[in-house]
C-alpha cells in the first residue's frame, strides 16, 4: 500500500510545488521507492517542473476524476500517468482545463473522494503517492486531504505566511467536522528561510513554539537554485545536486521517511 502525503497551504508561493517536486523526486532517487506525484493544481506547476509539456497532454488527471465508471477510470488512468525511467519519480499531471472542469467535478456525486477512490486502484503499484495541492481549500485540496494519510504543510518567512497558518488550522477543522476525517499533520515545514533577515528568523522562532514537535526541524533556505530547476524541467539534485536546497531535502526526506 502506496503512504499518500498531501503538500497543502492555502496560501500561494509558499514552496508546495518546490517541496512535491524535490521529495519526489529524492525519494524515489536516493530511497530507490516507487514514487507518483499526483498534480491536482490547475496551474500545474509540479508537473512542469518535471519537465513534462503541460499544454500538450491528452490524457490528465481531469479525465480520470471524470470517469463515468471503474473500467473507464482503470483505462484513463493508464493512459494519463507518465511513466519515467526507474529511479525517476511517475507523474499524474494536470493543467488549466483541470479548473475549467472544476465546476462539473464539483457537481458529482461523492465529489470529495474521487482521488481518494482514483489511488486505490494503483495504490499497490507505489511505495508513496505525493500530491501538490493548489492554493485555496476548493474541492480539488479537499481530494487530496481526504485522499492522504497525512500532509505536509508548508509556511514560508513572512508574516503574511504566520497569517496563513491560520487558515490552515482553520481548513483541517473544516474538513473535520463537516467530512468527517481528521487530517494528520506529518509535519510543518519551514519554507525560502534567510538568516540575513530578521523576520526570517523571527518568524521561524515564533512557529517552533507554537507547533513544538509538529515542525520539521529541517528549514528549507531561500536559494536561487531551487528557483531556478523549474525552468530546466528537473528537480534540484539535478540542478544543483551539491548546494544547500539539495542538502535541505535530503536532509527533509530523511525527517520524514523517520516520521512514518
Ligand atoms: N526555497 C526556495 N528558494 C527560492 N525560491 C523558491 C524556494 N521555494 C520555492 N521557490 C520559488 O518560489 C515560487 C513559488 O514556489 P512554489 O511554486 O513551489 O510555491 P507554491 O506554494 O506551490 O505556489 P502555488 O500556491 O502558486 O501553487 C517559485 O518561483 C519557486 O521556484
Ligand atoms: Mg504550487
Amino acid at each position: 500500500m502506496a503512504y499518500k502525503i498531501a503538500i497543502f497551504n492555502m496560501k500561494g508561493g509558499v514552496g508546495k510545488s518546490a517541496t512535491a517536486t524535490n521529495l519526489a523526486d529524492g525519494i524515489s532517487r536516493f530511497h530507490h521507492k516507487k514514487v507518483l506525484l499526483v498534480d491536482i493544481d490547475p496551474q500545474g506547476t509540479s508537473s512542469a517542473s518535471l519537465g513534462i509539456e503541460i499544454w500538450k497532454l491528452e490524457t490528465q488527471l481531469k479525465d480520470v476524476l471524470q470517469s463515468d465508471s471503474p473500467s473507464e477510470r482503470k483505462q484513463r488512468l493508464k493512459q494519463a500517468i507518465i511513466k519515467r525511467d526507474s529511479h525517476q519519480v511517475d507523474v499524474l499531471p494536470s493543467n488549466i482545463l483541470l479548473a475549467v472542469e472544476e465546476l462539473q467535478i464539483s457537481g458529482l456525486p461523492g465529489r470529495e473522494n474521487l482521488l481518494k477512490r482514483t489511488l486505490s486502484e494503483i495504490d499497490s503499484e507505489y511505495d508513496f503517492i505525493l500530491i501538490d495541492c493548489p492554493p485555496n481549500i476548493g474541492v480539488f485540496s479537499i481530494n487530496a486531504l481526504k485522499a492522504s494519510d497525512s500532509v505536509i504543510v508548508p509556511v514560508d518567512m513572512s508574516y503574511v505566511g504566520l497569517l496563513g497558518v491560520q487558515g490552515v488550522e482553520y481548513a483541517f477543522n473544516l474538513v473535520k467536522n463537516f467530512l468527517d476525517h481528521e487530517v494528520n499533520v506529518l509535519g510543518v515545514l519551514a519554507t525560502k528561510f534567510d538568516g540575513r533577515q530578521k523576520i526570517s528568523k523571527d518568524v521561524l522562532t515564533y512557529l517552533q513554539e507554537y507547533f513544538q514537535e509538529s515542525m520539521f526541524k529541517t528549514i528549507i533556505p531561500i536559494t536561487v537554485r531551487i528557483s531556478e530547476a523549474p525552468s530546466f524541467g528537473v528537480s534540484i539534485f539535478d540542478h544543483d545536486p551539491k548546494g544547500a536546497g539539495a542538502k535541505a531535502y535530503r536532509e527533509l526526506m530523511n525527517e520524514l521517511l523517520q516520521r512514518i
